[in-house]
């Protein structure tokens, strides 16, 4: 989609996640300090020239008084961004609840609650209303600074319901929706009570955009089995209403990364870490500390790695940095105990006086520090148990121009499918093999790893965040000329 005249005015665009792009912190009755987060989609957008974009999402803070929300919407204004406020209530069942207790894993294969299973049907019940209440929330926001013409891009499972929302009130707004996780087989989404709900409502949209073929191909299914409609090769056709479904790789800003790695900071964070591991080989992880990340399943692998390999037990170290992530629910709350358990043991066995195989950082690591570690990597462990795409991965080799370290990637990744070829691909699941695959990487010869590195690099430079916005909004748009002209017909 061109604008072919450049006087005319940029199309907005109106982009509407859970969590807007910044955090905000209190610092008075009235005023508030805002920082920037630039996440895949920030930086996806900030790419997009054409567009006038702006974002609408929860601010990730409670603000119960008008004065604190009137300050707070004024402040994020100049950031182009509308925040929509959620009280408490709403947050634990909808957010902590309905998105990342039910759906979040169970889009993950890991399950339904047992709980929730077990116990009333109830409380499924009563997150399920909440998701609704916030979706509509989303909806209500979106109506307000709606104008003519603008393009409504919803992301994600939090806003499954938010499309129809939307169109229940003007049927005229472009509506599009994109999963970042991954869209399950159709055998596992029919688990949740809410199967059909959430369905048709996704199915309001015009364009309904996933990381992968797989997941759309699930997708679809799901809208045959469960709602029983047509699938054809565009999409899925209810009521003589086409709904467009198709994958839309994401990416990463690699620029971004290829130009901090030459800023001197970054320079010195990587010689001083050169220094500190200096005779040992850098294998890296970076994970939101999640289920779905299998990272005590890593642990156990270079466990394993260790054991039956004792020539390499003072020559390599493995840096596992885990953010917490989502910590007022349960699951994560073990999770993080049970990783610091098995690091602990694991130190004790096999540590020395003066170093341990595993630095286990809980916390993240500002932008600079992240690309000099990936730098100095040479091998990089991605173990998801399943991951909608996983950009890390994207990161790591974009900034390897130099290293061209191994990328032991889990075939369970979106980022399996684009770089596979570039990758030792493993099933995380299956310790042995992941075991064996560190061993493979830490020995493989350069021209192997050189070659591997090429065609990953080639991928990342070219298939960036930019183009991936850019791709899903000219089909939006297209999506529609198309819908209007089917119906003059
Ligand atoms: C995943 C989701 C995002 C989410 C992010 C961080 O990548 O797809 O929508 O924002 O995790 O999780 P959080 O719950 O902290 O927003």
């Amino acid at each position: 989609y061109e604008r072919q005249d450049q006087r005319l005015p940029k199309q907005r665009l109106l982009v509407v996640a859970n969590r807007l792009p910044v955090s905000a912190v209190r610092q008075g009755k009235d005023s508030w300090q805002l920082e920037i987060s630039v996440g895949g989609l920030v930086s996806a957008l900030l790419g997009l020239k054409e567009f006038d974009a702006r974002w609408i999402g929860w601010a990730g803070v409670n603000v119960p008084d008008e004065i604190g929300q009137e300050a707070l919407t004024k402040a994020l204004a100049e950031k182009k961004c509308i925040p929509v406020f959620l009280d408490e209530d709403t947050v634990h069942q909808y957010y902590n609840g309905y998105c990342n207790n039910i759906i979040w894993p169970l889009f993950h294969y890991l399950g339904l609650p047992q709980e929730d299973r077990l116990s009333t049907t109830r409380s499924f019940q009563s997150q399920f209303d909440a998701y609704k209440k916030a979706n509509q929330m989303f909806a209500d926001v979106v109506h307000e600074h709606y104008e003519e013409g603008d393009v409504v891009w919803c992301h994600d499972y939090h806003l499954m319901f938010l499309p129809r929302c939307l169109k229940e009130k003007n049927s005229n707004i472009k509506v599009g929706w994109f999963l970042h996780t991954p869209f399950p087989s159709s055998e596992i989404h029919r688990m949740l009570p809410s199967r059909r709900d959430l369905l048709e409502s996704v199915l309001a949209a015009d364009l309904v955009g996933f990381h992968t073929y797989d997941y759309a191909r699930h997708f679809v299914s799901a809208c045959t089995r469960i709602l029983g409609l047509e699938g054809t090769p565009e999409g899925v056709e209810n009521q003589g209403k086409l709904t467009r479904v198709a994958a839309f790789p994401i990416g990463i800003d690699s620029d971004r990364f290829i130009r901090a790695l030459e800023l001197p900071q970054v320079q010195d964070h990587i010689k001083e870490l050169k220094e500190r591991f200096a005779g040992r080989k850098v294998m890296l992880g970076v994970d939101r500390l999640d289920m779905i990340k299998g990272i005590p399943q890593k642990i156990l692998a270079f466990e394993e790695f260790l054991e039956e390999n004792p020539e390499w037990r003072d020559k390599v170290v493995l840096l596992q940095i885990a953010v917490p992530t989502r910590t007022d629910v349960p699951e994560y709350q073990k999770l993080s105990s049970q990783v610091h358990e098995i690091v602990g043991r694991i130190n004790g066995r096999f540590g020395t006086l003066t170093a341990v195989p595993i630095h286990h950082l809980d916390r993240s690591l500002d932008f600079h520090a992240l690309c000099a570690l990936y730098a100095v990597t040479d091998v990089a462990l991605i173990t998801s148990l399943r991951d909608g795409m996983n950009l890390v991965s994207y990161e790591f080799v974009a900034c390897q121009a130099s290293k061209k370290g191994v990328l032991i990637l889990s075939e369970f990744a979106g980022a399996a499918q684009s770089l596979g070829a570039g990758a030792l691909l493993v099933n995380p699941w299956n310790i042995a093999e992941v075991a064996a695959s560190i061993s493979q990487a830490l020995n493989m010869p350069a021209d192997e790893r050189e070659k591997m590195h090429q065609h990953n690099f080639m991928h990342v430079t070219t298939h960036t965040s930019q183009e991936w916005a850019a791709t899903f909004v000219s089909e939006l748009n297209d999506t529609i000329i198309e819908a209007q002209l089917r119906t003059r017909q």
